[in-house]
């Protein structure tokens, strides 16, 4: 068979591979401990449940419109004033499959090919293949961890090209989880006020943030920047709704439209019951959000000062969602040193790493390359406590062995 040149450019999921691997691993009898999940640990909320059960036996069971059912389009637009103070009519807004499928949707009613995307790394994994699949360029654009992974105006202003359709902005970030505050947006769209370029702002992680510091989206910068921005979220992270397969956005009408018949032909709409489910999330008691954010805090402080201590590997703090991004060059440098480290002269990136780690540790970590970083490994902590004190400390021991 020959195969699209589009299918060719692009693999499959690293981070699902990992947790496939992962499970496979258990399912032998292997003890592995999966960093690689990047979804929160916790079964979705029952009242959220509930209401999925309660469309189920009153037969919303069709087909809904493309965009998705009414209600949920209004308790969208009543999240993004009450939550972020923007202002949006439900024609400005739509439902998709997922965050993933949002982005997605985007880039197939953008895109000609060889248009440019501009995608922040480190970043997240599905950025560059969604962007590939439509035809177009994803341009990489290299932040420095000494700016905590952000990346700044004159260097988007560096990669600006007349081919440049959109620029992606995702904050907190997975993988850093790395967050923009006011005064960088701000810096950010006085750049891009001068282009016509889409302001992709991906807030999947907006309700997981530390240290009570405030989100805030670029679309909040002005009525100007407001409409170039497409912003888009979801309830997989906040609501631990990974599997039920609901995103959404905001953005022009025109945008809306564009998308909604991407999706009549394509999807038709997103699961009917999964729209009620995610209606109950929006609307009903957000007190689970704080119980789920104190869990995480809690983690993020055992597995990054875990890290932290380890020979060889330090780790920015997150600001927001679940994920550690050590740095190991430090692990890697033992290269050639003596005889004895020479044993492990070919664990020299963060794919070997990885591998040396499942295979040595029982630990499931991803390789940074896989988010455009090759001197970094993600962790997800979206794990128990337990797991992340073990992991820890076998991740220590397997990299004491080489350095
Ligand atoms: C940055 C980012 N955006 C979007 C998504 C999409 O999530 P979903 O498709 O489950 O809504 C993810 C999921 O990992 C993500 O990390």
């Amino acid at each position: 068979m020959n195969f699209s040149e589009r299918i060719l450019k692009v693999k499959p999921s690293p981070t699902l591979a990992i947790t496939a691997l992962a499970n496979s691993l258990k399912a032998k009898g292997v003890d592995v401990i999966g960093f690689g999940s990047g979804e929160p640990d916790f079964d979705t909320p029952d009242f959220i449940k509930d209401a999925a059960v309660r469309a189920l036996n009153a037969g919303k069971t069709k087909y809904t419109p493309a965009g998705g059912i009414v209600e949920l389009k209004e308790a969208i637009a009543k999240k993004f004033k009450k939550d972020n103070n923007l202002s949006y009519e439900t024609s400005n807004v739509t439902v998709n499959c997922g965050g993933k499928h949002s982005f997605y949707n985007l880039m197939q009613i953008f895109l000609n090919d060889g248009d440019e995307v501009i995608i922040p790394a480190p970043y997240w994994v599905s950025y560059p293949s969604i962007v590939l699949l439509a035809g177009g360029n994803p341009v990489i654009l290299n932040s420095r961890e000494e700016n905590n992974f952000k990346v700044t105006p004159d260097e988007i202003k560096a990669v600006i090209s007349n081919k440049t359709k959109a620029i992606v902005i995702n904050s907190p970030s997975n993988p850093t989880g790395s967050m923009y505050n006011k005064k960088e947006l701000k810096a950010i769209a006085d750049v891009l006020a001068e282009y016509d370029i889409a302001i992709i702002s991906d807030d999947i992680y907006e309700s997981l943030i530390y240290d009570n510091n405030t989100f805030t989206n670029i679309a909040n910068i002005s009525d100007e920047i407001k409409n170039k921005t497409i912003v888009l979220n979801g309830v997989s992270k906040t609501y631990s709704m990974t599997g039920w397969r609901i995103g959404y956005m905001a953005a022009s009408q025109d945008i809306i439209k564009k998308v909604e018949i991407i999706q009549s032909q394509s999807t038709s709409n997103p699961t009917s019951i999964a729209q009620w489910a995610a209606l109950e999330a929006l609307s009903g008691d957000q007190s689970i959000i704080q119980k789920m954010l104190e869990v995480f805090d809690r983690r993020r402080k055992i597995i990054i000062d875990g890290l932290n201590a380890i020979e060889g590997i330090t780790c920015n703090k997150p600001d927001g969602a679940f994920y550690a991004f050590p740095n190991i060059t430090g692990v890697l440098k033992h290269k050639g040193w003596d005889s004895v480290k020479a044993k492990y002269q070919d664990v020299n990136n963060s794919s070997a790493l990885c591998s040396y780690l499942i295979q040595e540790a029982g630990v499931a970590a991803v390789p940074g390359v896989e988010f455009g970083s090759d001197s970094h490994l993600r962790l997800s902590f979206a794990t128990s406590d337990e797991n992340i004190i073990k992991g820890v400390d076998r991740i220590k021991s397997a990299v004491e062995k080489m350095i």
